[in-house]
């Protein structure tokens, strides 16, 4: 047999079609007609084939929560804060490990092979920290899962946060996460991220922040986080999530804010779904949305991806593990509705995610892992305008999912499992 497996006739996200051959867990030929034998072959002809979807930022601990212990009435950011404060006393490690399992069922069954979630350190027993970690190596067949050290409730303000952060570091944890604006002062915040950065660099690790997500055209963290990764020589190794200040700040400032972002190579990471519901709360009208300067910033060659945030919880009660409903989303808020822009934002949610994360091994080319998805789409647009059903999701050289109606047949470490994604109110 030339290959384990062949996938014939898919179209590619930058057009035209191709053959793709699989051996073990690589892609070893991407070519117009491939004539070898292989053991099995799945026709993907007419549907769209692209590298999986990853998730650059999502919160696994508190995903599948909604309703427990209570709705988030306000719907607010900080009520949201406050809600999860009640339910983390609440939290044992099973209920945190299934929820996030059946969690990644979700996510297998959209195509969305790599997710980096922060887990709050907050609670002194750490028990998040040690579920995600258990998750992780469960999953790790199929899904390339990053843990970010997040103290929730900031690196100062809580009186144990600094010290947990080092302790989840110590257990495992990839990442150094913060919230620099919601220290106690503005002083506060910025000598975190210069704390964080170091930490980081310290430890050979990457950094990325929950950064100015705040309607306040003040918050202006970012301007730290860009002026310590450059000095601590960072490098490509950052990301600033949320930004949302941004939207409010002004051009002026903005004008030399970006360049200095840019220079530093710090990747964004703008959550429109969760941006979009969260901000702008206290305005009337007009009304301010929240969303951070994508195109600007793109514009500029800083590195944008788009992430998810939220499925069910207690600061968002909707949610699929669908990231082509995050992208859907973005392009309207950003307003990209040319057709390059368009594409962008479905390249922004498989390879340039996938970049922001440091996952080299993902990408829909030779060598590269053989991790890939089938659409039933013509071409990314399509894929954006239909957030069609994934018609077959591979995983390393196996199929980990097929559609068969309205469930999805999930093949993984020999447990079969239908997931079904419709979800009730606990
Ligand atoms: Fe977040």
């Amino acid at each position: 047999m030339d290959f384990d497996l062949i996938v014939r006739g898919g179209t590619l996200p930058e057009g035209g079609t191709a053959d793709i051959g699989i051996s073990g867990e690589t892609i070893v030929a991407i070519e117009p007609r491939l004539e070898g034998a292989a053991r099995a072959e799945i026709d993907a002809r007419g549907n769209l084939v692209s590298a999986p979807f990853v998730d650059p930022h999502f919160h696994m601990d508190a995903t599948l929560s909604y309703g427990i212990p209570r709705i988030n009435a306000s719907g607010t950011l900080l009520e949201g804060i406050a809600l999860w404060g009640e339910l983390k006393p609440l939290l044992t490690h099973e209920a945190v490990r299934d929820r996030a399992l059946a969690y990644c069922d979700w996510a297998v069954s959209m195509g969305l092979l790599a997710i980096r979630t922060h887990v709050d350190v907050c609670d002194d027993r750490l028990l998040a920290v040690e579920a995600l970690l258990e998750v992780k190596k469960i999953v790790a067949p199929y899904i390339d899962l990053q843990l970010v050290a997040f103290p929730q409730d900031g690196l100062y303000r809580s009186p144990t946060a600094r010290q947990n952060t080092i302790r989840a570091l110590d257990m495992g944890v990839d990442i150094v996460g913060g919230i620099p604006h919601f220290e106690r002062t503005m002083a506060d915040g910025t000598r975190s991220v210069t704390e964080l950065c170091e930490i980081a660099a310290k430890r050979g690790l990457m950094v990325d922040l929950h950064c100015d997500e705040t309607d306040d055209p003040l918050s202006r963290h970012i301007e730290q986080l860009a002026f310590e990764t450059h000095r601590l020589g960072l490098q490509g190794r950052v990301a600033g999530s949320h930004l949302t200040s941004m939207h409010s700040m002004d051009n002026y400032y903005v004008s030399k804010l970006l360049p200095l972002i840019a220079e530093a190579g710090v990747s964004a990471i703008p959550n429109p779904l969760i941006n979009i519901m969260l901000q702008g709360r206290h305005d009337t009208f007009p009304k301010r949305r929240g969303m951070t300067r994508v195109k600007e910033m793109l514009a500029l060659g800083i590195r944008v991806g788009w992430g998810q945030d939220c499925v069910l919880d207690p600061w968002y009660s909707l949610g699929t593990a669908d990231m082509l409903d995050v992208a859907f989303m973005g392009l309207h808020v950003a307003q990209m509705s040319s057709p390059a822009d368009m594409a962008r934002c479905f390249d922004m949610v498989t390879n340039v995610n996938a970049a922001i994360m440091g996952l080299d091994h993902l990408g829909l080319a030779v060598g590269k892992r053989a991790s890939l998805v089938i659409l039933d789409a013509g071409n990314p647009i399509e894929a954006i305008r239909l957030r069609p059903e994934r018609i077959c999701v591979i995983a390393r050289g196996k199929v980990v999912a097929e559609r068969t109606r309205q469930d999805t047949r999930l093949s993984i470490d020999g447990r079969p499992a239908l997931v079904n994604r419709r979800h009730q109110a606990q």
